[in-house]
Order: structure tokens, then sequence, then C-alpha cells
């Protein structure tokens, strides 16, 4: 009796400390399969970085099986049946956004393949509303080119700028985040896994990509698919986790010279697949791929075969109170 009760009081103030620790935080928002279709809405606008891309509602990526859910598995993709009209906006592929916006969170993405082909430039970022870049916005996984590592950056109103690449197992590649400097290049950290984006990354069974966000900064690891020190919390879809032991992520956006509660408002969650634009239509010329962005992009349709998302999951953590 006395030993059950003295039990039960180490695992009380066992569970009370958890709940006061920092970088501890529990499941809100669990998004697998179906749920998919819940958790986002679909945006069918003209690129605003003018990629060669038309992107399709929902019913129309259904029927299309550019989205395609299963219990555990959500595939986001463009066509790669077609050839693209010459007056057509692009290729047909799919923009989501969460319906839901977070401040502080965790968010961890589950990714078993990513877009891949030339001229593709996909995305897993997230920002806030219409009135960018006030409220920040920030670059999970993205590229051009086929060509890694990844790098994760900031884009911001004036005034926001990194001290330095402590804390970070990546490098930056421009400190400043101010959307003017250099064309919107934004804060840069370019991570130093080879496997974190691309052909790589999907010939390693793509991994996991997680994101803290707290009012003093940003964070954001990549483990790839078989990496022994994947935290149990992430690979396992713990109910609660704990950021605190996971070591340095490959991005360190800290707020030294950053008001991050100011240049940060609540964000949606974007995941979006385009072709040419601002940034893949200029990384072209020195890719190696055939012809020009555009024309290549609107007439060789099994050349986008690859050019999928496959998602185990999306989930989203927020503090304890
Ligand atoms: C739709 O896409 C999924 C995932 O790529 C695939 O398994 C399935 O066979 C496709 N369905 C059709 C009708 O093509
Ligand atoms: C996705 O959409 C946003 C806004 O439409 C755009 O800024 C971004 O560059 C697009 N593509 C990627 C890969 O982020
Ligand atoms: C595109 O990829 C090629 C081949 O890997 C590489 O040589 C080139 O530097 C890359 N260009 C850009 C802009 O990433």
């Amino acid at each position: 009796m006395l030993s059950s009760f003295r039990a039960s009081l180490v695992v009380f103030s066992f569970s009370a400390l958890v709940l006061v620790s920092a970088g501890s935080y529990g499941l809100t928002d669990f998004i697998e399969g179906q749920s998919f279709y819940d958790a986002f809405e679909w945006e069918t606008l003209d690129d605003p970085t003018h990629g060669k891309v038309n992107y399709v509602d929902a019913e129309t990526s259904y029927y299309n099986n550019l989205t395609y859910a299963s219990q555990d598995t959500f595939i986001l993709r463009a066509d790669y049946k077609s050839v693209v009209p010459p007056q057509s906006r692009g290729r047909d592929s799919v923009r989501i956004v969460s319906k839901s916006t977070f401040m502080e969170h965790v968010a961890v993405f589950d990714v078993r393949h990513m877009p891949e082909g030339c001229g593709t430039w996909p995305a897993i970022w997230e920002v806030h509303g219409d009135n960018w870049p006030e409220g920040g916005e920030v670059d999970i996984l993205e590229g051009v080119n086929d060509s890694g590592p990844n790098a994760a950056t900031l884009h911001t109103t004036p005034g926001c700028s990194m001290p330095g690449n402590a804390g970070q197992t990546g490098y930056f590649t421009q400190f400043d985040c101010n959307y003017e400097v250099n064309g919107n290049t934004g804060c840069s950290a370019r991570s130093d896994n080879p496997n974190s984006y691309g052909p790589n990354f999907n010939r390693a069974g793509g991994g996991w990509y997680v994101l803290e966000r707290t009012e003093t900064f940003m964070k954001i690891w990549f483990w790839e698919r078989y990496n022994p020190s994947v935290p149990a919390s992430v690979r396992d879809y713990s109910e609660d986790i704990d950021t605190s032991n996971w070591g340095a992520p490959f991005a360190y956006f800290p707020s030294n010279s950053c008001d991050m509660r100011s240049k940060f408002q609540d964000h949606s969650i974007i995941i979006n697949l385009t072709f040419c634009g601002d940034w893949a239509g200029g990384a072209y010329g020195q890719s190696g791929c055939p012809s020009s962005c555009e024309d290549f992009v609107m007439n060789n349709p099994h050349a986008f075969t690859n050019a999928f998302f496959d998602f185990g999951s999306i989930r989203v953590y927020q503090p304890y109170e």
C-alpha cells in the first residue's frame, strides 16, 4: 500500500515537472490520410511567383488523382499525363493551406517522398494571411533544380536579422531576413545533410522535418528516415513531445536582433508545388535540364511522374498552458 502510494507520488511529481519544463508540448492537430481534406483548403489562385502552374480545386484534384488519401498516406502531385495547351496557366498542380493557424507550436512533417524533376519548385512553409510580409513567412522545406541540401528561410519586414551560425549545424547564406534585401532572398540557413532535398531525400526514404516556434526563436530539424538519432517521440507519433533534448537543429533563428513577437503573427501551413517562375525558372539555365523551363514543363508530362509529395502525417503540438 505504502509503496504504491509512494510510487504514484513519484509519478505525479515527475509529470508535474514535465508540464512546466520549456520545450514541452501536447498534440493538438493530427492530420493523416483523409483528414487532409478537412484540415486544408485548396487554393486556385495564379501563382504570385509567376510559376507555370494551374492550381486546381479540391474536387478536380480528387477526381484527377492529383490528391489521393488512404489510411496513413496523403499524396499531392502534379499532372503527369497531359501536354499543357499553350493558352493554359500551366501544368495542373495543387496548393493547400491549413484552416487552423498557429502561434507557438511544433509542427512535425513526416514526408516519405518530395517532388522531383526539371523545373519543379516544391515547398512546405508557413505564412500569415494576406498582408505579406507583415506577420512573416517561414520556409521549412523549399528548393528548385533538384539540388540540395535544403535551406530553411525567414522572410520579414525590415529590421530582423540573424547574428551568426551559433546553435545550428547548418550555415546561413544570408543573415538579413528583410524581404527588401536581395530580391526577397530572406535569411536562409542551409542544411548540412545532403539527403535533405530532392532525389537524395527520396532515395533515403524521406524523413521528418520539424519546426519549433516560440516567442523567442524558431528551430528547424531534419532527420532522415533511418537516422537512429531521430527522437522516439517524433518517430512513434507521441501525444507529448519535449524538444529540449533534441540537440542542435540545422536552422536556428534566435531573436537577438529580430523581435519575433512583432515580426511573426499567427501562421497557416501551406504546401505547394509550382514550376519555373521567379526562382525555378531563373535557376533552370544551370540545371542541366533540356530546352527552356516553360517549354519543358508544358510538353513533357512523363518527366513529372515523380513530382509528388507523399505524407505519412502532419502533427501540430502546442505548449501546455
Ligand atoms: C491514384 O494515386 C495513388 C497514389 O499514387 C495510386 O496508388 C492509385 O493507383 C491512383 N489511382 C488511379 C485511379 O490512378
Ligand atoms: C508557393 O506559393 C507561394 C505563394 O503563392 C509562393 O510565394 C511560393 O513561392 C510558391 N512556391 C513555393 C515553392 O513556395
Ligand atoms: C542546378 O543543378 C546543377 C546540377 O546539379 C548545378 O550545377 C547548379 O549549380 C544548380 N543551380 C542552381 C541555381 O541551384
